[in-house]
């Protein structure tokens, strides 16, 4: 089974630019027809929050076109600059809970790998919370099935080392490491917001946040530091189950000269 991840779409309405700079759609475009063209093709893509920039119905009327682009399945998650309202009115075919739920989190079962996707969403703040409604929800969830699983969120709950991240992390988080601690099918946790490829152990379990779909937080590990964006290259997460095990493969998104031969005659090129 191989699994897709990307994040951070950030789309806004047609002719708004994110941060004033940044044309998000084209970025997500590129990464649509990116995974179009993989060969062979992942199974699912999972979209792991900022799905759009301001929770606004004409943002998800248009992350909506382009996401129908894609040749595979998709599942949806949000993040905090998501609304839970809008985003589940305009993708009334994801296997949204129950309506009077609070949360948009499920589970989908039908590959190899089962996915669970959580909501660490909490309005109008922008880090992340995971409280004992959704730990309980989540431990109840893990328990109804023992085939590996991978949980997709937005917020990581893991350090970072960039202030401004660990900062915020998720509020509960102890909650939902438990939960994870207790469920040993647990095979990796795919998470967004941070706008950086970051790869961890956390509860146990190997966990990572792969680079956004159009702008990325700038590398700065000095205490204090505040967060900046650059246009560093976009990439996708791909999850490869063997069968034995888990692994991730990460590779940016856009045109790069080459492929180039390594041999030629069956010897390498000196
Ligand atoms: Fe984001
Ligand atoms: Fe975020």
């Amino acid at each position: 089974m191989l699994i897709a991840q990307i994040t951070d779409l950030h789309i806004k309405p047609a002719g708004r630019l994110a941060y004033r700079r940044v044309d998000t759609a084209p970025y997500l475009e590129r990464a649509v027809a990116w995974l179009n063209a993989l060969d062979p093709r992942p199974d699912v893509v999972l979209a792991t929050g900022d799905l759009v920039d301001a929770g606004m119905p004409e943002e998800y009327a248009r992350l909506g076109e382009i996401l129908g682009a894609l040749a595979m399945p998709f599942l949806l998650v949000p993040g905090n600059h998501d609304r839970r309202e809008a985003l589940r009115a305009a993708f009334p075919d994801q296997p949204w809970p129950e309506s009077d739920q609070p949360f948009l989190h499920y589970a989908v079962g039908d590959w190899p790998v089962r996915l669970v996707g959580l909501d660490t969403t909490a309005p109008g703040r922008e880090g992340g919370v995971f409280c004992r409604e959704r730990a309980g929800w989540l431990d109840r969830t893990l328990a109804a099935s023992d085939k590996p699983t991978v949980l997709f969120l937005h917020h990581p709950p893991f350090a970072t080392g960039m202030h401004y991240h660990d900062r915020q992390r998720v509020e509960g988080r102890e909650l939902l490491g438990a939960v994870v601690q207790r469920h040993r099918h647990v095979v990796w946790g795919l998470c967004g917001h941070l706008h950086r490829t970051i790869t961890t152990v956390w509860g146990g379990v190997p966990m990572s946040a792969v680079a956004a779909t159009a702008h990325q937080a700038v590398l700065d590990l000095r205490p204090g530091a505040e967060l900046t964006f650059a246009m560093e290259p976009p990439a996708c997460q791909l999850l490869l189950w063997t069968g034995e095990g888990m692994l991730s493969h990460v590779a940016p998104i856009g045109d790069f000269d080459g492929p180039h031969p390594f041999y030629e005659g069956g010897r390498l090129i000196d």
